[in-house]
Protein backbone atom coordinates (compact mmCIF):
# COMPACT_ATOMS: atom_id res chain seq x y z
CA UNK A 1 0.00 0.00 0.00
CA UNK A 2 1.54 3.36 -1.46
CA UNK A 3 -0.20 5.62 0.78
CA UNK A 4 1.74 3.80 4.20
CA UNK A 5 5.32 4.83 2.55
CA UNK A 6 5.12 8.68 4.38
CA UNK A 7 4.15 7.42 7.04
CA UNK A 8 6.91 4.30 7.44
CA UNK A 9 9.34 6.99 6.47
CA UNK A 10 8.44 8.64 9.73
CA UNK A 11 7.52 6.27 12.12
CA UNK A 12 11.52 4.48 11.54
CA UNK A 13 13.18 7.15 12.90
CA UNK A 14 10.60 8.21 15.55
CA UNK A 15 11.40 4.80 16.84
CA UNK A 16 7.98 3.72 17.32
CA UNK A 17 8.31 1.26 14.74
CA UNK A 18 11.81 -0.50 14.97
CA UNK A 19 13.26 -1.60 11.55
CA UNK A 20 12.57 -5.15 10.96
CA UNK A 21 9.22 -4.76 11.27
CA UNK A 22 8.35 -2.78 8.85
CA UNK A 23 5.65 -4.77 6.34
CA UNK A 24 6.49 -4.71 2.82
CA UNK A 25 4.94 -2.67 0.36
CA UNK A 26 2.60 -4.01 -2.07
CA UNK A 27 2.00 -2.96 -5.81
CA UNK A 28 -1.12 -1.45 -5.79
CA UNK A 29 -2.53 -3.10 -8.64
CA UNK A 30 -5.98 -1.45 -9.70
CA UNK A 31 -5.59 1.87 -8.31
CA UNK A 32 -8.25 4.62 -9.58
CA UNK A 33 -6.11 7.73 -11.78
CA UNK A 34 -5.04 9.77 -8.80
CA UNK A 35 -1.79 11.43 -8.17
CA UNK A 36 0.43 8.89 -6.14
CA UNK A 37 1.90 11.62 -4.25
CA UNK A 38 -1.81 12.58 -3.33
CA UNK A 39 -2.30 8.86 -2.36
CA UNK A 40 0.38 9.14 -0.16
CA UNK A 41 -1.94 12.24 1.42
CA UNK A 42 -5.02 10.17 1.68
CA UNK A 43 -3.05 8.36 4.26
CA UNK A 44 -3.35 11.59 6.79
CA UNK A 45 -5.34 10.74 9.50
CA UNK A 46 -6.79 6.88 8.52
CA UNK A 47 -3.06 5.30 9.53
CA UNK A 48 -1.46 7.81 10.88
CA UNK A 49 -2.01 11.38 12.00
CA UNK A 50 0.83 12.19 14.00
CA UNK A 51 3.56 10.54 12.07
CA UNK A 52 2.48 12.83 9.40
CA UNK A 53 3.63 15.99 11.48
CA UNK A 54 7.05 16.13 10.97
CA UNK A 55 6.63 16.52 7.69
CA UNK A 56 3.94 19.48 7.79
CA UNK A 57 5.83 21.49 9.90
CA UNK A 58 8.87 21.43 7.85
CA UNK A 59 9.12 23.31 4.66
CA UNK A 60 12.27 22.51 2.63
CA UNK A 61 13.43 22.79 -1.19
CA UNK A 62 14.21 20.24 -3.33
CA UNK A 63 17.37 19.67 -1.45
CA UNK A 64 16.41 19.57 1.58
CA UNK A 65 14.11 16.83 1.15
CA UNK A 66 16.27 14.93 -1.15
CA UNK A 67 18.61 15.03 2.09
CA UNK A 68 15.58 14.12 4.70
CA UNK A 69 14.41 10.89 2.13
CA UNK A 70 17.64 9.59 1.54
CA UNK A 71 18.61 9.57 5.61
CA UNK A 72 15.17 8.19 6.42
CA UNK A 73 16.20 5.27 3.71
CA UNK A 74 19.42 4.99 5.50
CA UNK A 75 17.64 4.64 8.59
CA UNK A 76 15.48 2.00 7.26
CA UNK A 77 12.72 3.09 5.56
CA UNK A 78 11.48 0.70 2.84
CA UNK A 79 11.26 2.99 -0.60
CA UNK A 80 11.66 1.41 -3.91
CA UNK A 81 14.15 3.47 -6.10
CA UNK A 82 11.53 4.51 -8.69
CA UNK A 83 9.55 5.62 -5.81
CA UNK A 84 11.90 8.36 -4.34
CA UNK A 85 11.86 11.02 -7.22
CA UNK A 86 8.26 11.17 -6.93
CA UNK A 87 7.49 11.35 -3.34
CA UNK A 88 10.36 14.26 -3.45
CA UNK A 89 8.75 15.63 -6.14
CA UNK A 90 5.57 15.18 -3.87
CA UNK A 91 6.74 16.77 -1.05
CA UNK A 92 8.39 19.69 -2.62
CA UNK A 93 5.11 20.88 -4.30
CA UNK A 94 2.84 20.37 -0.73
CA UNK A 95 5.71 20.93 1.82
CA UNK A 96 8.09 23.75 -0.34
CA UNK A 97 10.06 26.37 1.08
CA UNK A 98 8.60 29.35 3.07
CA UNK A 99 10.06 32.70 3.07
CA UNK A 100 12.17 33.60 6.14
CA UNK A 101 11.04 35.66 8.91
CA UNK A 102 9.49 36.18 11.89
CA UNK A 103 6.27 34.69 11.82
CA UNK A 104 7.23 31.74 9.90
CA UNK A 105 7.82 28.85 12.91
CA UNK A 106 4.21 29.72 14.38
CA UNK A 107 2.53 29.52 10.86
CA UNK A 108 4.20 25.97 10.32
CA UNK A 109 3.18 24.79 13.89
CA UNK A 110 0.10 26.75 14.23
CA UNK A 111 -1.63 27.07 10.64
CA UNK A 112 -0.87 23.14 10.29
CA UNK A 113 -3.03 21.40 12.81
CA UNK A 114 -6.29 22.11 11.23
CA UNK A 115 -5.69 21.88 7.75
CA UNK A 116 -2.29 21.51 5.46
CA UNK A 117 -0.31 24.75 4.87
CA UNK A 118 -1.60 24.81 1.21
CA UNK A 119 -4.48 26.84 2.43
CA UNK A 120 -2.51 29.37 3.65
CA UNK A 121 -0.39 29.63 0.87
CA UNK A 122 -3.14 29.80 -2.00
CA UNK A 123 -4.30 32.57 -0.12
CA UNK A 124 -3.63 36.40 -1.10
CA UNK A 125 -4.86 39.05 0.98
CA UNK A 126 -4.16 42.73 2.05
CA UNK A 127 -3.23 43.13 6.00
CA UNK A 128 -7.43 43.47 6.62
CA UNK A 129 -7.51 40.53 4.85
CA UNK A 130 -5.12 38.26 6.76
CA UNK A 131 -6.64 39.74 10.20
CA UNK A 132 -10.10 38.81 9.59
CA UNK A 133 -8.90 35.22 8.10
CA UNK A 134 -6.73 35.19 11.60
CA UNK A 135 -9.70 35.93 13.38
CA UNK A 136 -11.85 33.40 11.72
CA UNK A 137 -9.10 30.48 12.55
CA UNK A 138 -9.28 31.84 16.08
CA UNK A 139 -12.67 31.52 16.09
CA UNK A 140 -12.18 27.51 14.88
CA UNK A 141 -10.18 26.98 17.80
CA UNK A 142 -6.76 27.80 16.53
CA UNK A 143 -4.12 28.10 19.87
CA UNK A 144 -2.79 31.69 18.23
CA UNK A 145 -1.54 33.38 21.41
CA UNK A 146 -2.63 37.27 21.47
CA UNK A 147 1.27 37.72 21.22
CA UNK A 148 1.85 35.76 17.92
CA UNK A 149 -1.14 37.12 16.24
CA UNK A 150 0.41 40.19 15.46
CA UNK A 151 3.59 38.43 14.05
CA UNK A 152 1.58 36.15 11.99
CA UNK A 153 -0.39 39.07 10.96
CA UNK A 154 2.99 40.64 9.65
CA UNK A 155 4.50 37.90 8.31
CA UNK A 156 1.35 37.16 6.09
CA UNK A 157 0.74 40.40 4.65
CA UNK A 158 3.84 40.76 3.20
CA UNK A 159 4.35 37.48 1.83
CA UNK A 160 1.20 36.86 0.84
CA UNK A 161 -0.51 39.80 -0.69
CA UNK A 162 -2.58 40.57 -4.27
CA UNK A 163 -1.04 40.67 -7.08
C1 LIG B 1 -8.44 24.95 14.89
C2 LIG B 1 -8.33 24.62 13.48
C3 LIG B 1 -7.61 25.59 12.57
C4 LIG B 1 -6.36 26.13 12.74
C5 LIG B 1 -5.36 25.87 13.85
C6 LIG B 1 -6.15 26.99 11.60
N1 LIG B 1 -7.22 26.94 10.76
FE1 LIG B 1 -7.37 27.86 8.96
N2 LIG B 1 -9.16 26.96 8.65
C7 LIG B 1 -9.82 26.17 9.56
C8 LIG B 1 -11.08 25.75 8.99
C9 LIG B 1 -12.10 24.85 9.67
C10 LIG B 1 -11.14 26.33 7.71
C11 LIG B 1 -12.25 26.20 6.68
C12 LIG B 1 -13.20 27.33 6.92
C13 LIG B 1 -14.21 27.37 5.81
O1 LIG B 1 -14.00 26.73 4.78
O2 LIG B 1 -15.18 28.09 6.00
C14 LIG B 1 -9.91 27.06 7.53
C15 LIG B 1 -9.59 27.75 6.35
C16 LIG B 1 -8.47 28.56 6.21
C17 LIG B 1 -8.19 29.38 5.05
C18 LIG B 1 -9.03 29.47 3.79
C19 LIG B 1 -10.02 30.57 3.99
C20 LIG B 1 -10.89 30.75 2.79
O3 LIG B 1 -11.60 31.76 2.79
O4 LIG B 1 -10.86 29.92 1.89
C21 LIG B 1 -7.04 30.06 5.29
C22 LIG B 1 -6.33 31.04 4.39
C23 LIG B 1 -6.60 29.65 6.61
N3 LIG B 1 -7.48 28.74 7.12
C24 LIG B 1 -5.48 30.14 7.23
C25 LIG B 1 -5.03 29.73 8.47
C26 LIG B 1 -3.85 30.27 9.11
C27 LIG B 1 -2.96 31.36 8.55
C28 LIG B 1 -3.73 29.60 10.29
C29 LIG B 1 -2.65 29.79 11.33
C30 LIG B 1 -2.64 31.08 12.00
C31 LIG B 1 -4.82 28.64 10.38
N4 LIG B 1 -5.59 28.77 9.27
C32 LIG B 1 -5.00 27.76 11.42
C33 LIG B 1 -9.37 25.77 10.79
C34 LIG B 1 -8.14 26.10 11.33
Amino acid sequence: MRPLILSLLFVTTTGSLDGTALPTLAADQETPKVERGEEIQNARCTTACHDRRPIDVQALDEAGWKKEVDSMIEKGAKVENDDVPILIAYLVRNHGPLPDGPGKDIVLTICTQCHDLQRVRRQRSSAEGWAEILDTMLNEGAPLSSEDFPVVLRYLARNFRPG
